[in-house]
């Protein structure tokens, strides 16, 4: 008999009919344990715990959600009243006028050039990783935290950098916080049990929510006065000089804080999460993790890497959107239906949550060859990947503002690591997925990183 290929970790999806009591204590380990295993075989699953739920994993129907009936299918109850507490009516929750001219004044912050010119800041943090990496000498190492703290250094260089007084721990520590209690709570949320929401009224007035955000006013109201302080625009000198062009709206200190804290939530553990899954897959699979470092040595010749190299490391960007299709970091979008509606040829009524479980969507067998195995190749082509099959960043206007963002700074820093270490698997110690806002491996990403002969 043929021996079969490995396959890197998954989730467990429920194969049976489960009643309400298991769901729930199933759903408040890993949300993603909820997704019946037909999803990864059929278009569309429909169901009733608590409230009428759809998970469509169709890509037209999903294209009639995101793009074509936008207004129809806005985000989702529990989505809004989970993060408005932290973010206010940002950009990221916000619907209608109110998200348009947030989202065409925020257009600029991420084009091409402005993106480009903060990669320098990438560049000096791959660096950075490299040293502490390189001072573990060779013993376990958390790869999921180590990787946070660099995508961590970032964000905070990037929105509030040389911020007087605004400290970054603070701000880390009062996001983590918020996010950890949010994600217990969406769980109950998910399956129809609304109870949750005085619980999270009381976090966000906590002392360490108001504290960073009185800090996060104080630090916009002084850049505002004294003007871009580096000699490149950073997130906050952009956001400030963003202007609605229909509307010529701008933003306020409060929007800005809102804004800035969301790209920090939307940005920061999402890329820490692209790279901590890379790194596993590389480590699970040598034969890719040769090919990527041959690939990364010739192009960098020692260096870290830069904006100019981005485009020369194709191999490294397929493990990249691989790492994306089999660990999506937001594995699950959900919208709640504002009419009656027809999806895959079944009834969706006013106020059903229709969720894309990207996390399935992506090892759908309709749409996938083998979904379960690591095959950066599939990617060497990207045309032939079927656009609404492939959604890590969303679709649609709403699609992620920050992708192009996290794609260079994730290259930037998985190309400079493999450079630089070959980084070898521990035994029995593979990371869990789990879900808890967004899909964290759950007991760590732990590797050995030894140095590379002759790496300059
Ligand atoms: C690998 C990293 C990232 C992933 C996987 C990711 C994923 C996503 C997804 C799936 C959405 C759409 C959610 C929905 O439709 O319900 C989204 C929206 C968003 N993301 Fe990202 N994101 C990443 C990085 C970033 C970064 C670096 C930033 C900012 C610096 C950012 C800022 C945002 C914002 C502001 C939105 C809301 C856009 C809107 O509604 O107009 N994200 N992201």
């Amino acid at each position: 008999m043929l021996k079969s290929t490995p396959l890197p970790v998954r989730v467990p999806l429920v194969r049976e009919p489960w009643g309400i009591w298991k769901s729930l204590n199933a759903a408040r380990r890993n949300v993603l344990s909820i997704i019946p295993d037909v999803a990864t075989r059929q278009p569309m699953v429909s169901g009733k715990t608590g409230k009428r739920w759809h998970m469509v994993m169709d890509p037209g129907a999903i294209r009639h959600i995101l793009l074509e009936n936008l207004a129809d299918y806005p985000k989702s109850d529990v989505t809004k009243n989970l993060l408005r507490p932290a973010i206010g009516e940002s950009m990221f929750i916000a619907e209608g006028a109110h998200w348009r001219w947030q989202r065409r004044a925020a257009a600029p912050v991420f084009s091409h050039r402005n993106v480009a010119a903060l990669a320098p800041v990438m560049t000096a943090t791959a660096t950075r990783a490299v040293d502490r990496i390189a001072a573990a000498n060779g013993k376990p190492l958390g790869l999921f935290e180590e990787m946070t703290s660099a995508t961590f250094d970032v964000i905070g260089d990037v929105t509030f950098s040389g911020g007087s007084g605004f400290s970054r721990a603070e701000v880390h520590g009062a996001i983590e916080d918020y996010i950890s209690e949010a994600g217990k709570i969406s769980l109950f949320d998910i399956l129809g049990l609304p109870a949750w929401v005085p619980r999270l009224g009381r976090l966000s007035a906590g002392a360490a929510m108001k504290s960073m955000k009185s800090l996060a006013n104080t630090t916009i109201e002084t850049r505002r006065a004294s003007g871009q302080h580096g000699d490149i625009p950073d997130l906050l000198d952009l956001l400030l000089a963003g202007v609605d062009p229909e509307t010529k709206r701008v933003m306020n200190t409060a929007e800005l804080r809102d804004n800035l804290l969301t790209f920090i939530v939307a940005g920061h553990e999402t890329t820490a999460l692209t790279l901590a899954w890379s790194l596993y897959l590389c480590a699970f699979d040598e034969t890719a993790q040769t090919r990527a470092r041959d690939e990364a040595r010739s192009v960098l010749n020692g260096r870290t890497a830069t904006y100019e190299d981005v485009e020369n490391l194709p191999f490294i960007r397929m493990i990249i959107d691989e790492a994306l299709r089999l660990y999506p970091p937001a594995a699950i979008i959900s919208r709640t239906a504002q009419k009656p509606d027809t999806l895959c040829g079944r009834d969706i009524r006013r106020g059903d949550t229709v969720m894309i479980p990207i996390y399935a969507l992506h090892r759908n067998h309709l749409l996938w060859d083998d979904p379960d195995a690591f095959r950066p190749d599939r990617f060497a082509d990207r045309k032939s990947i079927e656009r609404y099959a492939y959604l890590p960043f969303g679709d649609g206007p709403r699609i992620c503002i920050g992708a192009s963002f996290a794609l260079q700074e994730a290259v930037i820093i998985l190309a400079t690591l493999l450079s630089k270490f070959h980084f070898h698997a521990i035994k029995d110690l593979d990371p869990d997925p789990v879900m808890i806002l967004t899909l964290r491996p759950e007991g760590g990403v732990w590797l050995k990183a030894t140095p590379v002969e002759n790496a300059h």
